[in-house]
């Protein structure tokens, strides 16, 4: 048996109705906010770069070039994490998170009641607008939500023409354009410029031992 805990990516054999997902998410699209407050683009040392040296240049010193994100389930009582930013905050594995009563998306709550999850934490929509650029970053630096045994899965509603790129030990990979796949972001990743909107949800929580029947091991990396 396959030991999801340990994947960086795998693609799950999980299926669903991209055109159906998407009526859902569309509505929301006015509703979301800047995935980040600090800007993505900074002069750090990367170990790869999705934007060209033009594009770095304009982008630096903003975040209005990158993620937008809502999330779709809260904590009561944190205004915060209504955005379904990345920040380790909105990565509390302990707290109660439950779906938002403002937000009506019968369609993604039926997806994610199908996956094999012990218990569900943010629930968040991460969107491209079509000529943006999702800058590369690394998740969870602190480990809080990883060492805490969270994972995510992500169902990829529209890929806005581009793939999910990363590095891991010194290698560039590209994930294929897989409708659910298994991602742990804490290594580099990034997404080139998007001429369409790039739309997914991520869904974190502790998986079900279920999980590991739908990991397809052909396409999958340990960490
Ligand atoms: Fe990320």
């Amino acid at each position: 048996m396959i030991d999801v805990q340990s994947l960086r990516f795998a693609r799950l054999k999980f299926d669903f109705d991209r055109e159906r997902a998407m009526k859902e998410i569309v509505p929301l699209l006015p509703l979301m906010d800047w995935a980040k407050s600090a800007p993505y683009f900074k002069s750090v040392v990367l170990p790869f770069t999705v934007a060209s040296a033009e594009e770095e240049r304009a982008y630096a010193g903003s975040n209005y070039f990158s993620w937008k994100t809502i999330g779709l389930t809260h904590i009561p009582g944190v205004e915060t994490s209504k955005l379904g930013r990345s920040s380790s905050r909105n990565r509390n594995v302990i707290a109660q998170w439950q779906w938002r009563e403002d937000i009506v998306v019968p369609y993604l709550k039926e997806l994610v009641a199908a996956l094999p999850f012990e218990s569900i934490q943010s629930i968040r929509v991460i969107a491209l607008f079509p000529g943006h650029v999702g800058g590369v970053h690394h998740d969870d630096t602190l480990g809080m939500f990883y060492n805490a045994g969270a994972r995510s899965v992500t169902l990829n509603i529209s890929d806005g023409g581009q793939r999910l790129e990363f590095m891991q030990h010194g290698q560039h990979y590209t994930l294929s354009n897989y409708p659910a796949f298994i991602f742990r972001d804490d290594c580099y990743h990034g997404v080139r410029k998007v001429d369409s909107l790039r739309a997914q949800l991520r869904i974190n929580g502790l998986f079900a031992p279920g999980m590991a029947d739908l990991v397809d091991q052909k396409a999958s990396l340990a960490v």
